[in-house]
């Protein structure tokens, strides 16, 4: 589909005369007016004033002024690509029907197509691309039952599991109200009081946390999710996007800061050409799998965003590939209005009880209503490629009325005799959970907060753990004493050598910097060390 030249329905002819002497290349303005003059407003002579008929000036200049919508309130920075899913029929040594009855995955080699957003998280539209911050990778897969949005990041684990926290978070990275500068000290102050997110800490500081590009990086659904097969059973999924072509690639700080001296978009810059040139990256959709309960034989809960789910036990079962091999052909149409949701599932996928997927899932729509518009889902890249049919009606930038061939145009509400649209037959049992608890606000049991923190420090590389323990001293060494104690304390509890070395690391950084012995006075030499004066 060509977006832009195929909505007015007269681009994509081949007949480029439309009329006298005028062709498609004509300029017009938006109401179909062929522009003789561009270049000169209409004065009273030639050096003005400037008279307020000028139609075509003032339709020019205030679409302009009109030119940006609001820009993601995170997920800013993003570049994105077309491509196709391609299901193997199988999960693992079983049909995939045994555990879902999602159409997309059933037939071994049936495509699905995707759009496939890829971003950074924390700073605005035009930041690096080489900033320490997760990834996002948000696949769109056009099924025949409509969309499916899974809105993953690189990394397969989050800094909480309660949505409640995510906003205080997010302001807590970004740079301070007032000075509008970066300070790692917001962030750790809000990170030493809140232990879930060490373990994402210990990824975001190694060379995970900046891919050399967005090809050579993993995805991950992070949140737990279900399948629902035929008979309306449900099991617990987590998926994983493989690179099993490029292979996975991070950076040392050093690399990325030395990619950062001459190009700020260095990732969309790999994505376009490696398209461009017929390179297409590919992923395989690989899933994990544990029945529908609570598993209180596991040390950690399922539906806990901030843990992995061991392999060896929860072994990678593989669904598909995805291939990505074509470039948008418009940036802003497509990759700017591109609006993804963990609400936007399709028949045989359900939501998992994980509090922060519920949290997101309300999230995305709202703000997309406002980022986008109301009717953000008739812009082409949100629509889906097949039959929508509602009772909806209206709303700003309403551009098509979602009515069916057949149907009675006076009725627009459901149910009707009189020739409305009919309800879907059902397509499978329902899956049912049942619950009895009191309605509470309480942290998860098994929080668990340093376990896998430590198994994945231990799991690094020498060089990868080098990378952590000098990216947190560097960070942590414009924190008051009280924050970097917490997070040493935190770092201890994951793994002694751990907790040692970046101790040891801020101590060199420390030393000659501060009195230890005296909080004021370390205060005041950390406020000194960020440029702020005295800020108490
Ligand atoms: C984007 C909210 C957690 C991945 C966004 C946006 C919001 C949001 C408001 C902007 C959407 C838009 O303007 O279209 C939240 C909330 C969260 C949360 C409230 C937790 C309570 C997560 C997690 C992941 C994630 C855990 C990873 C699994 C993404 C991605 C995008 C995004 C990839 C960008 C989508 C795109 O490319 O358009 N999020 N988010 N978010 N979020 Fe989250």
């Amino acid at each position: 589909e060509t977006y832009g030249t195929s909505v007015n329905g007269v681009g994509g002819s081949t007949d480029s005369r439309t009329g006298d002497g005028e062709t498609q290349q004509t300029l017009t303005d938006r109401q179909g007016h062929p522009i003789s003059d561009n270049q000169n407003v209409r004065t009273v002579g030639n050096r003005g004033p400037v008279t307020l008929e000028n139609y075509h000036f003032l339709e020019k200049i205030s679409h302009f002024d009109r030119e940006r919508i609001p820009e993601r309130v995170v997920h800013a920075r993003g570049a994105g690509a077309h491509g196709y899913f391609e299901a193997y029929g199988t999960c693992g040594d079983e049909p995939v029907s045994t555990y879902t009855r999602a159409k997309l995955f059933q037939e071994k080699g049936k495509q699905t197509p995707v759009f496939v957003r890829f971003s950074t998280v924390v700073h605005g539209g035009h930041s690096p691309e080489t900033l320490r911050d997760p990834r996002g990778f948000a696949v769109k897969f056009y099924t025949e039952d409509g969309n499916w949005d899974l809105v993953g990041n690189n990394l397969k684990v989050f800094f909480i599991r309660d949505p409640l926290k995510f906003p205080d978070m997010v302001h807590a990275f970004r740079p301070d109200p007032v000075t509008n500068l970066s300070d790692p000290e917001r962030m750790f102050d809000f990170l030493s009081l809140t232990p879930e997110a060490t373990h994402m800490v210990t990824f975001l500081f190694s060379p995970w946390g900046i891919p050399a590009n967005y090809r050579e990086m993993q995805g991950s659904g992070v949140n737990t999710y279900k399948w629902v097969n035929q008979d309306g059973v449900a099991v617990l999924v987590k998926y994983h996007w493989e690179p099993i072509k490029q292979g996975i690639r991070n950076l040392r700080q050093s690399e990325a800061d030395e990619i950062q001296k001459t190009n700020y978009s260095h990732a969309t810059q790999d994505l376009y050409e490696a398209i461009e040139r017929g390179d297409c990256p590919e992923w395989e959709l690989c899933v994990q799998i544990m029945s529908d309960d609570e598993h209180p034989e596991l040390d950690f809960d399922p539906l806990d965003p901030t843990k992995l789910w061991p392999r060896e036990q929860f072994p990678f079962l593989p669904v598909g590939k995805m291939v990505l091999n074509k470039n948008p052909e418009n940036y802003f149409a497509e990759v700017e209005q591109a609006a993804f949701g963990t609400g936007v599932l399709v028949d045989g996928l359900d939501f998992s009880d994980d509090k922060l997927l519920q949290g997101r899932t309300f999230s995305y729509s709202d703000t997309q209503r406002h980022r986008v518009g109301t009717n953000y889902l008739q812009v082409p890249i949100n629509a889906p490629k097949k039959h929508v049919a509602t009772n909806q009606e209206g709303g700003q930038m309403e551009v098509r009325v979602d009515r069916a061939p057949g149907q009675n145009p006076h009725v627009n509400y459901e149910p009707s005799t009189l020739g409305g649209l009919k309800e879907a037959p059902k397509p499978g049992r329902d899956h049912e959970p049942q619950y009895d608890a009191k309605l509470v606000r309480q942290k998860i049991d098994r929080a668990n907060d340093f376990q896998q923190a430590g198994d994945t420090y231990r799991a690094f590389e020498e060089w990868e753990r080098e990378e952590l323990i000098s990216n947190l001293v560097g960070a942590l060494s414009v924190c008051r004493p009280h924050i970097q104690e917490k997070m040493i304390e935190y770092f201890t509890n994951a793994d002694a050598d751990y907790g040692r070395r970046v101790l040891e690391g801020l101590a060199l950084a420390n030393n000659g910097k501060q009195d230890h012995t005296s909080t004021a006075a370390a205060d005041q030499a950390a406020d000194k060390a960020r440029g702020l004066g005295g800020k108490t």
